[in-house]
């Protein structure tokens, strides 16, 4: 054939393949999720292969094994044991509750790693919602979560977080969250904005990890009054630019990779950071597949991860995220 352009040529053999690559994952991109527990021993999380609720003593040595592998950053979750629940959350903003006690200890024996926290209700309140209630308990209230959750966001500020990640979707707190942060004096702590996140499915396996879906009992928790119609973009990019406007340090966009568009979209929109968060129900279906011997582990938990990294995401929050690092390293 007589072919003015061949582009084959471009892909003939691994060097060319390499120099010409135009993404690449750097495990400097990774926030690595990981849970913690009460009590001494370690449990693992079914829907999610090779995850555990670990204890504190566990997560530290988590931390630090993921530090050498080269992460920079882990977010912590808690599993609040049911009888420390209530409906107003109240665990929350104690200051010797569980993620408070491993913020403690994660900083005290890893100074340099950056520990961030969410901020919301979820794994503290009865019902496994982000907020409280209103009076006839059909809705969480806006206003009445946002004063808790700024509280909360200082206590963690205290127990010495580098980020704060609000993940309840409140309208208004951001800004709430900045102004108490500084007036307490942490105005070096990041928040880290959940700006884009939507009503999804793709959260069933980790309302399982942290037990929020347990105490909603059988009724699916729907967040639908408070999370995103993931129908609807436009709707999206209100919210992070309203983020934005109230003093998100990070936007981020959640799940990831059925929501590529979206993160594309935020990343054109925004001169700030943009995050992604490959969620719990991304991570399980890798692994269900692949325990079916119907997809390759590898291969496609690298191509998921590349293609959010592809669509703008400066940073990807995965439960991947150790054993990335640790085969690159
Ligand atoms: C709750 C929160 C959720 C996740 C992170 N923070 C779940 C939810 O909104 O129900 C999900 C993370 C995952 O699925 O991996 N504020």
């Amino acid at each position: 054939m007589d072919l003015p352009r061949r582009p084959r040529r471009l892909r003939r053999n691994a060097a060319t393949r390499a120099l010409l690559e135009e993404t690449r994952v750097r495990v400097d991109d990774l926030i690595y999720p990981l849970f913690v527990k009460e009590g001494e021993s370690a449990e693992s999380v079914p829907s999610m292969p090779g995850v555990k609720r670990h204890s504190i003593a566990g997560l530290v040595d988590e931390c630090r094994e993921a530090q050498a592998a080269g992460i920079r950053a882990v977010a912590l979750f808690p599993v609040t044991p049911p009888e420390q629940k209530d409906a107003q959350g109240s665990e929350a903003l104690n200051t010797d509750c569980l993620v408070l006690r491993a913020v403690r200890a994660v900083k005290d024996a890893l100074p340099e790693l950056i520990v961030i926290t969410d901020v919301a209700l979820d794994p503290y309140t009865s019902h496994g919602h982000d907020g409280v209630l209103n009076s006839d308990g059909t809705d969480v209230d806006n206003d009445a979560t946002v004063e808790i959750l700024a509280k909360m966001a200082v206590k963690q500020a205290e127990a010495g977080v580098d980020w704060v990640a609000p993940s309840d979707m409140m309208d208004g707190r951001v800004g709430d969250l900045r102004e108490a942060l500084d007036e307490s004096g942490h105005t070096e702590v990041i928040i880290l904005s959940y700006a884009v996140k939507f009503a999804s499915a793709f959260y069933g396996p980790f309302r399982d990890a942290v037990g929020s879906q347990s105490a909603a009992g059988n009724a699916y928790l729907d967040k639908r009054t408070y999370q995103l119609n993931p129908a609807n973009p436009r709707e999206s990019m209100m919210e992070a630019m309203l983020d934005e406007d109230e003093g998100a340090d990070i936007l981020m966009v959640k799940p990831a990779g059925a929501y590529l568009d979206i993160i594309n979209e935020v990343a054109q929109s925004t001169d700030l950071p943009v995050a992604a968060y490959q969620v719990s129900g991304e991570y399980a279906q890798i692994h269900a597949a692949a325990e079916k011997g119907w997809l390759d582990l590898k291969a496609t938990r690298d191509e998921s991860i590349l293609a959010i990294k592809r669509a703008g995401a400066d940073l990807i929050l995965t439960y991947f995220a150790k054993e990335i690092a640790r085969e690159q390293g």
